[in-house]
């Protein structure tokens, strides 16, 4: 089963996240992640249903939940878990299984790595990479047993590091649905491409425009 994101990802990916894996967006600062799990919070939450939502860089906006049309309602339909070390993050999966009962209907991690970056050296990294994929574990647990869609988000910087390599590597193991998302030369345009999917063609590509009350097509869909 496919829930939707209410955006134009669910274009891209038929219908919407599927329902029993973990779905990926990762993309540079400002490409449109945090909107993507707003609008998709919000959507579950008009179907009854409630939402985990793991913050750890303090980016949920009520505001701009508000603008895509979200009021007190929905905000009671979310449970946030608002995490600000990677100690914490850790701690909070391993509680995660105790939360989830038939009503949630999306648990969201916006965004993953943040935290993980500030704590990695050289020492700790493979302690550090293993709680990652741990991490990534409960959550593959969660969504094929529950059928509970995960939706996560990973900012990408800089390319080249290997810490960067080994993360990816541990995101991309895990999450059955890779999205990039990329800027483009237009103000608040964006490109979305399909880098992984168990059932789609990889790289058809959407373009969609972030606009004050949510994220409209633009453009052709490519489909490959
Ligand atoms: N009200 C609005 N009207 C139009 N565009 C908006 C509005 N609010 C946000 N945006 C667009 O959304 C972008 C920010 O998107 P978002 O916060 O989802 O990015 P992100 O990928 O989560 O970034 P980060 O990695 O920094 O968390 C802004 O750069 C802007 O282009
Ligand atoms: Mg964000």
């Amino acid at each position: 089963m496919r829930v939707e994101t209410n955006t134009p990802l669910d274009k891209l990916l038929d219908g919407g996240i599927e329902d029993d894996a973990i779905t990926n967006i990762y993309g540079p600062p400002g490409s449109g992640k945090t909107n993507i799990t707003l609008s998709t919070a919000l959507s579950v939450c008009n179907s009854s249903k409630k939402v985990v939502y793991i913050d750890t860089e303090g980016s949920f906006s009520v505001d701009r939940f508000e603008q895509l049309g979200g009021t007190d309602k929905e905000m009671k339909s979310i449970l946030f878990l608002h995490v600000h070390s990677w100690e914490e993050q850790h701690k909070a999966f391993q509680g995660l299984e105790k939360l989830i009962d038939k009503n949630i209907g999306l648990i969201i991690v916006d965004s993953f790595v943040a935290l993980y970056r500030l704590e990695l050296d050289e020492k700790n990294f493979q302690h550090i990479n293993k709680q990652l994929a741990t991490q990534y574990s409960i959550l593959s647990r969660i969504t094929r047993t529950e059928r509970i869609p995960v939706l996560v988000t990973n900012q990408v910087y800089s390319k080249g590091e290997t810490i960067e390599l080994t993360s990816r590597a541990i995101a991309k193991y895990w999450s059955k649905t890779l999205v990039e998302l990329r800027k483009t030369e237009k103000e608040n345009q964006r490109v979305a491409i399909l880098r992984k999917h168990r059932s789609l063609p990889e790289g058809r590509t959407i373009e969609f425009l972030i606009t004050k009350d949510g994220m409209k097509q633009v453009g052709k869909f490519s489909i490959l």
